[in-house]
């Protein structure tokens, strides 16, 4: 079989599930937790935090978002191929989550309607969806092979190649949870965002280059068993930081390498991309990625003078008694460096824009660097023609650097939808929102109402789930 890899794939739509319940980190919680309101508005950028109610778990938060995307792209089953998901809120040690996921849209559009569609479960903490993502690219380029060889087009099949092929689904769905006051409290939140991947997608076609980054590392694990994350909250920020580091400098090389961005004598990589939509674990995290990334790609270019004029030359290891002295000196350096008029102009621009949604959810682990991309879509940022670049991490630890074309049918798409349906979520007080936490609230705090929800637990573990309508 011959592969078309210039076929044009990549992300038509995005549909995004958040629970109706917020926790306002501002208020009665940063009160009980003895913290400033204001560490929490700017030094971790987090204002609110989406809470799942007792009826939702990670597979319902995945139907809902999957729900959405069919309904307003007005896909039939038979034209979902595959159905990948990453999560780290998995309900079953064996039972992939995406075959509950099927078994409630069969709910709503008949039994059996989704048997030719499979579906596996990704598990790499909050790089998981991007795997997908990328396996979704190469089944779609595969099949779209097929499909013009002349293979595969059997009975009830003709119907969705007429309308250009088969598609993917990834969906990213988790909850955060971390230790009720524990440092990582504050960055917790939950839902779900399902990607339509396909040929010649109105939103970003993907180059086929992705730099990565992969090294042992316990900066944040969940034993099996452990409700909680197991973390070492700052050690964890340097592993990100290391990892995005090594895998944008792969990317880099790739790009450059195949000619993909030609560099000016006065330009860098990160020049050429529009936006930079980094992992949000919290919006903060994402300015000291850009600060990284930046401070290393210009430090090369006469824009640097500007910054040394500013603040003085970067320092150097010779100039120290110890590594100690230097490493202080470095780390003051760089903390400076991402409070530079240059700098906090270039973040601004190009990756604040992506923060908007996590600010007032949460993390929610493997789909946040997709809430940072439906940030940009919700505000109307992205133009036709424009490379937008990603960057994903998951602890443990790996990061993913990797980039698209924002494509022509980004016009016609919809937006501002979500950020309204953000501000009709009610807000509970920090009782309710505890007792959920814990797992020791049986009642829904609002009655599922047109939504899929968990209804049973079976004494085997099976987990019962319908659309409440
Ligand atoms: P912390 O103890 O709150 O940190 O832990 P801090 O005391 O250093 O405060 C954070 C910032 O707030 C600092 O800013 C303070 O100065 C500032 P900086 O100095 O760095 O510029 N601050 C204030 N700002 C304004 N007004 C004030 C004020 N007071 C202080 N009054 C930490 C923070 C993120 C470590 C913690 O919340 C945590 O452990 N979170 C969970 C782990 C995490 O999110 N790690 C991120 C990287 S790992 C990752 O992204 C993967 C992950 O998503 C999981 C996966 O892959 O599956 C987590």
């Amino acid at each position: 079989m011959i592969l078309a890899p210039n076929t044009a794939v990549g992300i038509d739509d995005v549909a995004l599930h958040v629970p109706k319940l917020f926790i306002s980190t501002l208020g009665e919680f940063a009160e009980a937790r003895g913290i400033e309101p204001a560490k929490l508005a700017r030094g971790i950028g987090v204002e609110k935090m989406a809470v799942p109610d007792a009826h939702e778990d990670a597979a319902t938060m995945a139907a809902s978002s999957v729900l959405e995307l069919m309904k307003r792209n007005d896909l039939s089953p038979e034209e979902v191929g595959r159905i990948y998901i990453g999560t780290e809120s998995g309900v079953d040690e064996a039972k992939a989550i995406g075959t509950y996921v099927i078994g409630m849209l069969e709910r709503v559009y008949g039994p059996g309607s989704f048997q030719e569609c499979s579906t596996v479960e990704f598990k790499s903490a909050c790089i998981a969806a991007t795997f997908a993502l990328e396996n979704a690219a190469y089944w779609l380029r595969v099949e779209g092979m097929e499909e013009e060889n002349g293979e595969g087009d059997e009975e009830g099949y003709e119907d969705s190649s007429r309308r250009g092929g088969r598609v993917g689904i990834v969906v990213a769905t988790d909850i955060a949870r971390y230790d009720l006051n524990s440092p990582g409290e504050y960055t917790q939140g939950a839902g779900s965002v399902a990607l339509l991947v396909k040929r010649n997608p109105r939103l970003m076609v993907l180059d086929p280059v992705m730099g990565v980054f992969t090294r042992d590392e316990n900066d944040f694990f969940r034993p099996i068993g452990m409700k909680c994350a197991v973390v070492n909250g700052k050690y964890s920020n340097l592993c990100y930081l290391a990892a995005m580091d090594g895998a944008f400098y792969s990317y880099k090389k790739r790009v450059l390498g195949r000619g993909m961005i030609r560099l000016a004598d006065d330009e860098c990589t990160s020049d050429h991309l529009s936006h930079i939509i980094f992992h949000i674990p919290y919006p903060r995290m994402a300015e000291y990625a850009a600060a990284s990334i930046f401070q290393r790609e210009w430090r090369d270019l006469p824009r640097w003078r500007t910054i040394e004029e500013e603040m003085g030359p970067e320092p150097k290891s010779e100039d120290f008694e110890g590594q100690k002295e230097y490493l202080l000196a470095e780390g003051d350096y760089k903390r400076r460096f991402s409070k530079s008029g240059k700098f906090l102009e270039a973040y601004g621009r190009k990756v604040k824009p992506s923060t908007l949604i996590s600010s007032v959810v949460g993390n929610i682990y493997t789909g946040s660097i997709y809430l940072g991309l439906a940030s940009l879509l919700e505000q109307d940022l992205l133009v036709p023609g424009t490379r937008i670049g990603l960057g994903s991490y998951g602890s443990g630890c790996s990061a993913a650097f990797f980039s698209g074309v924002v494509g022509e049918g980004v016009e016609s798409m919809a937006k501002g939808k979500f950020l309204k349906t953000l501000n009709e979520r009610v807000e509970i007080g920090l009782a309710d929102y505890q007792l959920l936490h814990e797992g020791e609230k049986n009642e829904s705090v609002i009655s599922p109402s047109g939504e899929f929800a968990l209804v049973e637990i079976e004494g085997d573990g099976y987990r019962r789930y319908d659309f409440v309508v």
